[in-house]
């Protein structure tokens, strides 16, 4: 008999299966807004949560946002790497994933030490507001299907309410571009095009490194930017 692999678990498996049920039909509903058709990989998640480990301060709790929740696949790990006192925002505006979100935090294995320190707010992320300050922002917004002012609006947004010092980490998929160029209309990849030269106009102020995952549905690139302390 051929054993199983160890991580193999059928709940899980179940689980990821209605997940990805569950996203592909809202892609297919609103493609423009979900931006993929399947929730991020394990190799994605864990490599965008990156910053809640090598946190700006080792001995301090620090507040976590997550825009763009989804199905909760990059909220899991984050909410594994989470330490005591830690908090996490997650802003979601699709109703149909806050209800898998509020199930999430209700009931999976990640989320049952941080429960209590964990919210969910169905909306935009703009819409939170400006009063809070956070430590890390892991963002899951398709920025290449937003214009370029929308992506402005949200990367100011971002800086405004990241503590100096914090991180942002976001991603996006490789060669989204270079397909459009040759399948998308070409209104649509001029305005790919313009998102993408404000995404890199942030990156070349602020990044502080850049990587790829191929392990994931499409392969990604990742971001991670620091808000300067001045
Ligand atoms: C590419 S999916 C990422 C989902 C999840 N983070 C993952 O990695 O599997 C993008 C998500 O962003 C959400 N979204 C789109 N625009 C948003 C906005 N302005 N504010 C917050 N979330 C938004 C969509 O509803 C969708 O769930």
């Amino acid at each position: 008999m051929t054993a199983l692999p160890r991580s193999y678990d059928p709940q899980r498996l179940g689980v990821s299966l209605r997940d990805a049920g569950l996203f592909l039909r809202q892609a297919v509903r609103t493609f423009r807004a979900t931006g993929a058709i399947a929730p991020s990989g394990q190799a994605l998640a864990g490599a965008l949560t990156r910053y809640i480990d090598q946190r700006p301060d080792q001995d301090s709790p620090i507040a976590i946002l997550e825009p763009g929740s989804g199905t909760g696949a990059v909220s899991r790990t984050i909410a594994a790497h989470m330490r005591e006192g830690d908090t996490l925002d997650m802003v979601e505006p699709n109703a149909e994933f806050v209800e898998r979100l509020n199930a999430l935090v209700g009931t999976d294995p990640s989320f049952a030490e941080v429960a209590d320190r964990v919210t969910v707010h169905q909306g935009l992320v703009t819409d939170l507001g400006t009063d809070r300050r956070f430590d890390v922002i892991v963002s899951g917004l398709p920025f290449a299907n937003f214009t370029a002012d929308e992506v402005r609006e949200i990367m100011e947004y971002y800086f405004q309410v990241l503590r100096p010092g914090g991180y942002l980490s976001f991603f996006g998929y490789l060669y989204t571009k270079q397909v459009k160029a040759i399948i998308a209309p070409r209104e649509d990849y001029l305005r790919q095009a313009r998102s993408s030269w404000v995404v890199q106009d942030w990156v070349d102020r602020y990044g502080v490194g850049s990587e790829r995952v191929l392990p994931n549905l499409p392969p990604a690139w990742i971001h991670h930017l620091r808000k300067p302390v001045d």
